[in-house]
Parts: C-alpha cells; sequence; structure tokens
C-alpha cells in the first residue's frame, strides 16, 4: 500500500516597506550597516506547496521573467532547510505573483521566509525558530524578517530583527513604476556618494541597542500618518536615483499630487504614501494612477493579533 499523500498548502506572502532606512556604514565584507524601521502589508504573492516524498522539486510561476530553476529563491530556501535536516524531500511549488520584482518590496524574500515556515510542518521537521532564522540570513538579508513581526527594526545587514512595541494601523499607497532596481547597483551608487561625503563610519552591529532618536521620533507619531510621513527617510533614495534618473521625477511628481511626502522603499522602484483610511487611499491612487500612467496598488499595513 502506498503511503497517504502529504498535505498540501497555500501561502499569503505578504510584501514590506522600509518606513526608514539609514545606512550607518560599510562592513569589512562591503554589506552595509543598516537600521531600518519595516512593515509588512497585505499585498501579497500567494504560493501552494505541496511535500513530496522523493528528494524531486517542481516549480511554477506565472511571472515570466522570473528565473524558474534552482536560482530562484522558493528552491534555494527548500534546498537549504532539506540540507540542514539532512533529509531527502522534495516539493511541488506554484507562485502567483503580485510583488513586482526590483521594487524594494522583498517578495522574493518573503516567498523564501514563507517556503521555509511551511516545509518545517509540512515535512515534520520542527526545527527550532533560531534554526530557520539562521537559515534565513544565509538566503538574503531580508528573509529573516519575515519571519518575524510585522512591524519590526532590522539591523546588521538586515538579519538582526527586533520587534517594536507600538501597532501601524494605516493604508498605504504603493505607485509602481516598474523600474527594476538592481539592489546591488544601488549600493554601490550609495558607495559613490558616500566617498564624497566625510568617510562613512562602520558601527559593530548589535542586537537590543536602544532606538536612535530619530527612530524614536518616528515611532511616537505610528498613529498619525500625515505627520509619520515627515519622519520618514530612506538613505538609498539619492542612491537609487543616480541608478535610475526617472525615479526622481517620478518622486517629485508623485509627492506633488499627494500634496506632501512620498518615501521610497528598500533600494527602490516603489514608492509610497501612507494614510488613515481606505478612502482617503482610494482617493490617491486614483489621482495618482491618473497623473502618473504607473501600477497603483492600496494595501492595509498588518498586525499581529492583540495579545
Ligand atoms: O542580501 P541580499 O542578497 O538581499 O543583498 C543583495 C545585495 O545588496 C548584496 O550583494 C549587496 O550588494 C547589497 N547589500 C548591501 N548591504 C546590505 C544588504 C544588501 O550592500 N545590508
Amino acid at each position: 500500500m502506498s503511503a497517504p499523500p502529504l498535505p498540501a498548502c497555500t501561502l499569503r506572502c505578504p510584501a514590506k516597506i522600509n518606513l526608514t532606512l539609514r545606512v550607518l556604514g560599510v562592513r569589512a565584507d562591503g554589506l552595509h550597516e543598516l537600521e531600518s524601521l519595516v512593515a509588512q502589508i497585505d499585498l501579497c504573492d500567494e504560493l501552494s506547496i505541496t511535500p513530496q516524498e522523493d528528494g524531486r522539486y517542481w516549480f511554477d510561476c506565472d511571472d515570466p521573467t522570473l528565473p524558474d530553476d534552482g536560482s530562484n529563491l522558493v528552491l534555494q530556501a527548500a534546498r537549504a532547510l532539506a540540507r540542514a535536516a539532512g533529509i531527502n524531500r522534495g516539493a511541488d511549488f506554484v507562485l502567483k505573483k503580485r510583488i513586482p520584482a526590483g521594487a524594494g518590496l522583498g517578495g522574493g524574500s518573503s516567498d523564501a521566509a514563507a517556503t521555509l515556515r511551511a516545509l518545517n510542518t509540512l515535512w515534520g521537521l520542527n526545527l527550532p525558530n533560531e534554526r530557520l532564522h539562521a537559515l534565513a540570513a544565509t538566503l538574503g538579508s531580508d528573509v529573516p524578517l519575515f519571519l518575524g513581526p510585522p512591524l519590526c527594526v532590522i539591523r546588521g545587514r538586515g538579519e538582526i530583527v527586533e520587534p517594536v512595541e507600538p501597532r501601524l494601523d494605516a493604508w498605504c499607497v504603493l505607485a509602481l513604476p516598474g523600474i527594476h532596481c538592481a539592489t546591488p547597483a544601488v549600493y554601490r551608487a550609495w558607495d559613490r556618494l558616500a566617498s564624497n561625503r566625510a568617510s562613512a563610519e562602520s558601527p559593530a552591529p548589535t542586537a537590543g541597542k536602544p532606538l536612535s532618536p530619530a527612530l524614536s521620533d518616528v515611532l511616537a507619531v505610528l498613529d498619525h500618518p500625515s505627520e509619520l510621513m515627515t519622519r520618514l527617510a530612506n538613505d538609498l533614495e539619492p542612491a537609487a536615483f543616480t541608478v535610475a534618473p526617472e525615479l526622481e521625477t517620478l518622486h517629485a511628481r508623485a509627492a506633488d499630487i499627494a500634496g506632501g511626502p512620498v518615501r521610497m522603499s528598500g533600494s527602490g522602484s516603489a514608492l509610497f504614501r501612507l494614510v488613515g483610511s481606505r478612502a482617503q487611499a482610494e482617493a490617491l491612487a486614483g489621482r495618482l494612477r491618473d497623473a502618473l500612467g504607473v501600477r497603483v496598488e492600496v494595501a492595509r499595513t498588518l498586525n499581529s493579533p492583540r495579545a
């Protein structure tokens, strides 16, 4: 008699936005020391996973521009987990992409984190969170944060994930210009710009460091989206604008239309503005769509259930 099929599951993999992103310096390995307040939002990819008993993987994605070979982060995550657990299992994956790639929204990282978490259960491994977290960090700087709470501060190269107390309950209007910002190119541009400034310090990463005054100021106004927007900053914006000059123009026009600041997420190219209600979000989304002619989405910030 053959073994009963393993259970399958379908997961929603949320995007993230970097509310703040400070680049604190360059490390000896060339990566950058960060401090970033990150919020997950309900713009989600959908990933279906059917575990297989053999060591075979199958991957299908509705976005033909993404790699469907072993370089895809979903497959990398599955293989890394199987290796770490010393097992020879497989899985079928069907990925429906809604989070654009190269937008600074962490779509691939979120898919990878969901894969780790789901296969840990579906394969019956029950590896502790710390092991999953360490594996996530080997896959990419943004993968660990998706194993954490929906609002967190990340430090180091991104692998130190600290929950923050207050909740952020807001609507997010995203302008998605379809410009593919390659993260390494944006960081290289930051290096070039930094070498024109005073030499950048490279402080050692520390978990549990007190929040910087700028970050405390941001957390103090999470309930007031328009005030909050004036306190957000992303150090990678000038760098991304040298890599994709058309993004700077779009950024300025979006702020003009919004009547207040918009910010870039991560290394770009997604631009966002937070507002307090769905009605405000839909109204702004309509204006941005009409004026900019780019894809515009409305999403809500995610929150852990109240204790
Ligand atoms: O870790 P991840 O694969 O997302 O990083 C992609 C690239 O982005 C790195 O190879 C590096 O060029 C740059 N990066 C960086 N500092 C970070 C994160 C990413 O320089 N903290």
